[in-house]
């Protein structure tokens, strides 16, 4: 990331963003101005334009039509909003397919998937990256320096995956690159299992309809090559962008827990982290999902700001049912996000669609027009933004890390596995969960992180995990670190090659414990503290033995430990050796943060309310149904309403306060 363009280059004059999608080709000028017009006194100050605008610019193979984005930039920039300009290559238009079919993808049964929809590209096919670039090359030309553009957003949501015969070349030269020879490539796949051994580098194909289950080796190096294939992509891009206009920062809008690109490798590669964010308003568990979300894109920033790309005002229109959101709701997640780190807030979309797919989706600007109770409630949210311009720059300290990793994630999820149940980001969320709803920041972190300056680190699952991040969790704890590891961590190497002897191989010196066998329960299983207390566990059990750790919960049939903790060195190492429910996974936590010396922002906070410590600003958020108080203590100021609090908060369902605390 370079250092000196990021989310700073585009709030230090303005303060938080405000905004969202503009696709004004959707409809006629005159309706620009009244846009315009109506984003102003919303206090919008950055819309993304033009990113599904190519067949606009390129009405056919080779022509250029930039006079209608000239004259959406003109407006814009008059009413001094910011413009987040698109690449417009996530939806070539329909010349492209036709002329070129091989730009079309193709799934994994060898269907190529057509134009009349979006997305339809192969990221690998010459003829798609030649038209895209070219594109790309003529709109920064045209716009460089332009008054309006700050800020590029290449491409949208990237996440395509192709199966046609040019990926698959592709394939083998990223193959070549990372294994070197074909016997390289035949030992990490482990071909000699099913007589898949490759006798020429034509033969290898990508993961393909098979009749049965495909090499799990072959499957994780095609998921990485995936990820690669579009950040190259991307990289391209950025790079044509970079450099014609180098003060003028970049991202592309991630997906959350996205699994087919892998975050990690991506991010470095942008200058500001964005993200697309639809909480479901039907799921109780939305609220921590997000916040986890949050810390994921401020872990993926380096603990700088990031921002929030799109999120909807109400309902959604591609989920089965979608639900709306009650007044008050998009707000609350909007200050949500602030207070987990972003700096800026923007929408899908500005003015709601009249036709295309996705023409019930809810938007700034409803069909029924300005004059209605979700546009008033849109235009409050800009104006109250600006009292919390000094949040703006400030970080989220944290003390407690939790390590994902998107190649572990891939290797866990294979088939064939000894159960399905068990899934990363279902870990990910039930051991975040006992620390959002306790108000103990976390950081989202790689497991190649450094995590000396956490107090307390948690891995909720590293089914793969190569040496030396093995040994780095070692050491972390030898230097006095708490660890806490959930069931399944360590078994497959980079290869996704089992770890032979005792599990976690890896790990088990650290952990004081290992195992034999991988249990996975047909039934709830019966557990028990050291101290006789009874709770229940599921899914998921290990056949373990301490070696040097104490076990402080057992499973009641067999007597055998489920939850283990080890002092080694000058720190303290936990094994969880199951799925607890989740109270006993919330005593687990806290006797972990017992261990660690960490306590939540504000002590005894009620069920639903969200607590966040951003620079000298305590969020309090209520997501639940009630009414709730919070203890707070000495004096302070709720930015949001300029109101003086000392003592007891008392929040509304959906009401959040902003206090600038002392100390
Ligand atoms: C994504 C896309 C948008 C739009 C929204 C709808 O975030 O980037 O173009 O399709 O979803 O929710």
């Amino acid at each position: 990331m370079t250092a000196r363009l990021g989310m700073h280059t585009l709030t230090r004059d303005r303060g938080l963003l405000f905004g969202g999608d503009y696709n004004p080709e959707q409809w006629p000028e005159h309706v620009w101005a009244e846009d315009v017009e109506l984003m102003r006194a919303a206090g919008v100050n950055l819309v993304t334009v033009g990113v599904f605008s190519w067949a606009r610019i390129e009405p056919e193979p080779g022509a250029r039509d930039f006079g209608w984005l000239d004259r959406v930039l003109g407006l814009l920039s008059a009413a001094e909003i910011a413009v987040d300009l698109a690449t417009p290559t996530a939806s070539p238009p329909p010349w492209l397919g036709h002329r070129w079919p091989e730009t079309l993808p193709v799934d994994e049964s060898g269907h190529r998937l057509w134009y009349g929809s979006r997305n339809q590209f192969c990221p690998s096919s010459p003829v798609y990256q030649e038209r895209a670039l070219s594109l790309v090359t003529d709109l920064a030309d045209r716009y460089a320096g332009h008054p309006a553009l700050a800020l590029w957003h290449v491409g949208n949501e990237y996440g395509q995956v192709c199966h046609c015969d040019e990926s698959a070349a592709a394939f083998r030269t990223w193959l070549r690159e990372r294994h070197g020879d074909l016997d390289a490539l035949n030992e990490a796949w482990g071909t000699t299992f099913w007589s898949q051994r490759y006798s020429e580098w034509d033969e290898i194909v990508t993961p393909r309809r098979a009749p049965y289950l495909i090499n799990p080796a072959q499957q994780l190096d095609w998921w990485r090559f995936c990820s690669d294939a579009l950040l190259a992509h991307y990289r391209a891009e950025r790079d044509i962008l970079r450099e014609r206009t180098p003060d003028t920062p970049i991202t592309t809008n991630f997906m959350g827990l996205f699994k087919p690109v892998d975050y990690w490798s991506w991010a470095g590669e942008e200058d500001v982290v964005s993200n697309d964010c639809y909480p479901d308003p039907g799921d109780p568990l939305s609220p921590a999902r997000t916040a986890l979300t949050h810390d994921l894109m401020r872990g993926l920033a380096g603990g700088r700001p990031w921002l929030l790309m799109e999120q909807s005002t109400s309902a959604v229109n591609w989920r089965p049912h979608n639900v709306p959101k009650p007044p008050g709701q998009f707000r609350l997640e909007s200050l949500q996000a602030v207070a987990r780190g972003a700096d800026g807030l923007c929408y899908f979309q500005w003015r709601a669609s009249r036709f295309g797919a996705e023409r019930f989706h809810a938007a700034m600007v409803p069909h029924a027009g300005p004059d209605t109770r979700l546009h008033a409630e849109v235009r409050a949210h800009g104006q109250e933004l600006r009292r919390l311009a000094s949040v703006a720059g400030q970080p989220v300290p944290a003390q407690v890390a939790m390590v994902f990793d998107w190649a572990s994630w891939w290797a866990l999820e294979e088939r064939g596995r000894p159960s399905d149940r068990l899934n990363a980001t279902d870990q990910l969320l039930s051991y975040y969960l006992p620390l959002w709803e306790r108000g103990v920041s976390v950081d989202l972190v790689p497991p190649s992180a450094g995590l000396s300056g956490y107090a307390l680190v948690v891995v909720p699952n590293l089914f793969l995990v190569s040496d030396a991040d093995a040994a780095a969790l070692t050491e972390y704890v030898r230097g006095g670190g708490v660890l806490v590891v959930g069931p399944f961590s360590g078994i497959v190497d980079e290869r996704a090659h089992i770890r032979t002897g005792r599990f976690p191989a890896p790990l088990r010196e650290v952990l004081g414990a290992s195992g034999e066998e991988w249990l996975p329960a047909a039934e709830d299983t019966p557990c028990r503290w050291a101290d006789g207390t009874e709770f229940t566990a599921h899914t998921w059990t290990e056949l373990m033995a301490a070696e040097g750790a104490e076990a402080v919960a057992e499973f009641t049939e067999s007597g055998r430990p489920a939850v283990l903790r080890h002092r080694t060195g000058e720190g303290v190492a936990w094994y969880v050796a199951t799925m607890p429910e989740p109270a006993a996974l919330g005593e687990l936590t806290a006797r972990a943060l017992a261990d660690a010396g960490v306590r939540g922002a504000v002590p005894g906070l009620p069920p639903g309310v969200e607590a966040v410590r951003r620079g000298d600003v305590l969020f309090l958020l209520n997501h639940g149904a009630e009414a709730a108080s919070v203890p707070v203590s000495g004096p302070a100021e709720d930015l949001l309403t300029g109101a003086a609090a000392d003592g007891p908060v008392t929040l509304a369902p959906r009401a959040v306060v902003a206090l600038r605390v002392q100390g």
